[in-house]
């Protein structure tokens, strides 16, 4: 039966999602869908493999291993809650945590147990008579994954199936870290590289994605082990249960389990290669006891300097309370127990070179350099810019273009130079200064503190007005989200947008309003530059000189034939030593790349363009495959557009991995006189890379132009909050914009407010409420304001609760029996009213709780009524009115 082409498509979609899906399950640990979502697209592919069996090819996901994907894992309850630990970073909050620990436990010598933190995946694991019956991961802290089966198959005595000792305990829960140690981990993701296969990140996520595989084959060729560190449940016996943290984990090493490793041994030899030198090397474990804040610091310092030597992955140390009585005595929070803490390692840190201080200017002019860097890894990320937050900062540093520099990076956090490494030896070593002129605009710079500011407004300052305009369409605003930076910054490009009604570029927000399709459609999307940055050039250009001998596959995948990505071109490399013997054995290359793929190849491989190319590619030296180019290459004449559909899939990653070869500077050097042939491209040196002439300018595409309308116009009825911090108000975030929107509830309102009314909301201070007014007081933003609104804007408020406290001015004092003095806040903010700091004659009312002051006091002066927590209840209820508080003051 042939299969209907809307089949056909169906179905390379369903593979595209399912492997996408696959890798963000698998490979990196973090999936975009839920696992019903997962199944459906999944059932959908059977079904319409069922009914077109030729779609049932080979390299389907239905056809994988095991096949046993569909399901997902069960889920399993956990015999206790699986809790996380709270973290700490330095000496000032270790010492927070000894000293809090002395004072509750009432001792000075506390005795805490000292382990290394394991960077992997916490596991349940269930023993019953001595028998690994069950093993889950985390989940939620209350059911986790079932994952049992994969479990069971590690291999190399790395989780025991049997519990060791002659006495165990009936029933036995322990709780333990999964990891892959790196040594296995470097080798794994070298295999899967020469495999064609994509690599994990860190051990964490290789651990993670093996044993969240559902096909448990892939588990068992995994390298994994489990470091046990706790004793969740203990079915007392003849044993009796530890008393001890250190007891727990001696007794956890007498049953069998690896806790922490023995002693660092050098890579790559690490304990988990050899199970057996790891008994034998039992010199001194990992964990020990130490008394007192000196004491955690100085392990915590030894383990950082072992860290390397370990055979898996930390990411800090745990420190808690040895003996388990204390740590019940002491309980949990909500997620974490208050006996123990992680000490993080120091944050990540990398050394490199600096090119250059760049200035960045703000949306309100603030100027800021920023480092430009040699990329370099910091913690598996890479970095090439980093903050240098103000002049003073880089004067402190004493830092210059080309020293060596040391990068932080801690979380999300953005990377900063935090020291300078090797200073580049100069005649003359002249602090760095902010420039005398905006790099945006060239105005003059002023000092204010210790910020640099241009002297411009947006009015003046292109830059300012790109990052205002950005702003303004961006995240938590009016998230039209088409315009990216770029974008924008084409949209507001003097020289070439011509959009708005009087024919000029975007210029203020409400220009975006004005936009028509028509005029979108004539502006060039490119932005005017080079094709390439002297980066770019210089990269290219040394991998152009470096690109010899990629293996056959890398070539065939290059060739582009259809139907032949990595994995069938490696097949067919496997099979076939070069080029020319595929040409006598089709049958067998349709086995490998199915009997559709294999004709077209061969017609293709025939054509005089593809012999051009691999004539090309032999000469160079790029294709060596023993066969000696003729000595004439076939007369074949590329013209720009054949040329750039051979050279750009050559340079793609699967291929030959040039960087920045994109089909835009293919037609560039083409038009050039450059590059006529595939070959010339290797010849090229930066220089010549960087004589091309500025970017030719394509229009924007109708469907980007189309996708920014619909979302522009959607994003004229915009909450009121939104639109207050889209304006870009100096100091003004979203919270602030939150509160406002709160209290005035009109766009009017908030326009029209007075300093003193704005002081007297909870959470806006002077310097807000000054930027406020000012904002609202200029003319140029009361005239962009009004065109906004002119323009169909219309922002709008609808408060959570009924408004029962609308338009009333109310203080707080004293403890409120049950609520926290924020919550009241928030409760009476939601109703509409306002929270003021204080008490004057314009108070409404004064909601007053235990051990009320002198707040109290002025109420009775100034005759405000005064109501309990209870009363306030009432209150936003509408079970009670102001009226009545008068009548009974509290
Ligand atoms: S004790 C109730 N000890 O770190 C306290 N955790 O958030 C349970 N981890 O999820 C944790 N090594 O997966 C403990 N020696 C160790 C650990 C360790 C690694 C993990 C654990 C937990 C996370 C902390």
């Amino acid at each position: 039966m042939s299969v209907p082409q809307r089949a056909r498509e169906r179905h390379r979609e369903l593979v595209d999602q399912i492997r996408h899906h696959d890798h963000r399950y698998y490979v990196l640990d973090a999936p975009e869908i839920t696992d019903h979502k997962y199944d459906a697209l999944f059932r959908e592919l059977k079904v319409l493999e069922r009914d077109y069996s030729e779609l049932e090819t080979p390299d389907s996901p239905t056809q994988r291993v095991g096949g046993a994907v569909a399901e997902g894992f069960p889920e399993v309850r956990h015999e206790a809650p699986m809790l996380s630990l709270q973290s700490i970073h330095d000496e000032t909050e270790l010492r927070e945590f000894t000293d809090r620990m002395e004072r509750e436990i009432g001792r000075e010598d506390i005795e805490y147990c000292l382990e290394p933190k394991f960077d992997g995946l916490s596991v349940e694991l269930v023993y019953e008579q001595g028998r690994f019956v069950r093993g889950a991961t985390r989940g939620n802290g209350e059911v986790g994954e079932d994952i049992t089966s994969n479990l069971k198959r590690i291999r190399g005595g790395f989780l025991p199936p049997k519990l060791k000792r002659v006495h165990v305990p009936g029933r036995l829960a322990v709780r333990g870290e999964a990891v892959m140690p790196i040594a296995s981990f470097d080798r794994m993701n070298r295999d899967l590289l020469e495999r064609g296969q994509e690599a994990f990140k860190n051990p964490r996520n290789a651990a993670a994605g093996s044993l969240r595989q559902l096909d448990s084959g892939v588990a068992a060729s995994r390298p994994l082990a489990v470091l046990a560190y706790d004793i969740l449940v203990w079915e007392e016996g003849p044993v009796p249960r530890p008393e001890t943290q250190s007891g727990v984990l001696r007794a956890l090493g007498e049953l069998g389990f690896l806790v922490a490793p023995e002693r660092p041994i050098k890579r790559p030899a690490g304990v988990f290669d050899s199970p057996g030198r790891a008994v034998e090397g039992r010199l001194e474990p990992w964990w020990e006891i130490g008394r007192g804040a000196e004491e955690v610091l100085n392990y915590h310092r030894r383990v950082i300097k072992a860290r390397d030597r370990f055979a898996v992955e930390l990411d800090g140390v745990v420190v808690k309370l040895d003996r388990l009585a204390d740590q019940r005595e002491l309980g949990e929070r909500s997620r974490s127990p208050r006996w123990a803490v992680a000490f993080k390692f120091p944050p990540g840190q990398a050394d490199t070179t600096l090119l250059d201080i760049e200035v960045q200017v703000g949306r309100t002019g603030k100027l800021t350099p920023v480092a430009r860097l040699d990329p370099v890894d910091v913690s598996g990320v890479k970095v090439e810019h980093a903050s240098l937050h103000n002049q003073g900062m880089v004067q402190q540093l004493d830092v210059l273009k080309g020293d060596r520099v040391r990068i932080q990076r801690a979380g999300d956090v953005i990377p900063q130079v935090v020291a300078v490494v090797e200073r580049r030896p100069r005649a003359k070593r002249t602090a760095w200064r902010m420039p005398e002129r905006c790099p945006g605009c060239g105005q003059p710079v002023r000092a204010d503190g210790a910020n640099h500011f241009c002297s411009g407004t947006w009015s003046s300052c292109p830059a300012q007005r790109v990052e205002r305009l950005a702003h303004f369409v961006g995240k938590g605003a009016m998230e039209i989200e088409t315009l990216g930076k770029r974008l924008v910054e084409i949209l507001a490009d003097e020289d070439r947008a011509a959009l708005n009604a009087k024919g000029l570029p975007v210029r203020t927000p409400a220009d975006f309003y004005q936009i028509e399709r028509e005029a979108l459609l004539r502006v060039p999307s490119q932005p005017a530059g080079p094709p390439l940055t002297e980066r770019e050039a210089d990269e290219l250009a040394k991998r152009l000189a470096a690109v010899r001998n990629r293996p056959f596959e890398c070539i065939l995948v290059g060739l582009n034939f259809s139907g032949v990505g990595p994995k069938r071109a490696r097949a067919v490399a496997a099979r076939f030593p070069d080029i020319t013997s595929i040409q006598f054995a089709w049958a067998e290359l349709a086995t490998l790349i199915g009997a559709k793929h294999a004709p077209s190849l061969l017609a293709k491989l025939e054509t005089t363009a593809t012999q051009a190319l691999l004539h090309d590619l032999r000469e160079i030296g790029v294709l060596d495959d023993g066969i000696q180019p003729c000595r004439h290459s076939p007369a074949y004449e590329w013209e720009q557009e054949t040329l750039a559909k051979a050279v750009v899939p050559m340079a793609g990653k699967d291929a030959l991995h040039l960087p920045n070869t994109t089909k835009l500077l293919v037609t560039e050097l083409f038009a050039a006189n450059l590059v006529r042939r595939p070959a010339d491209l290797f010849r090229l040196s930066k220089n010549a890379l960087l004589t091309l002439p500025p970017r030719r300018r394509r229009p924007f595409a109708a469907k980007v132009a189309d996708n920014f309308l619909r979302e522009r116009d959607a994003s004229r009825s915009v909450r009121l909050d939104r639109f207050l911090f889209a304006l870009g108000i100096p100091h003004l975030g979203q919270h602030a914009a939150r509160v406002l929107a709160a209290r005035y509830g009109s766009i009017d309102g908030v326009s029209a407010a007075e300093r003193q009314d704005l002081l007297d909301i909870h959470e806006i201070g002077e310097e807000m409420a000054n930027s406020v007014v000012t904002f609202f007081t200029d003319d140029n933003n009361r005239a962009d304001l009004q065109r906004l609104l002119e323009l169909g804007v219309s922002p709008v408020w609808e408060t959570m609760g009924e408004s029962t406290l609308s338009g009333l001015l109310i203080a707080l004092t004293g403890t409120l029996p049950t609520m926290k003095r924020n919550q009241a806040a928030k409760l009476i903010e939601s109703h509409g009213g306002r929270v003021a700091s204080g008490v004057s004659s314009r108070t409404s009312l004064l909601v007053a709780g235990d051990n009320a002051g002198s707040k109290l006091k002025k109420a009775h002066e100034l005759g405000v009524p005064v109501a309990s927590e209870d009363e306030l209840l009432q209150l936003t209820r509408s079970e009670k009115t102001l009226n009545d508080l008068f009548a009974s003051p509290a």
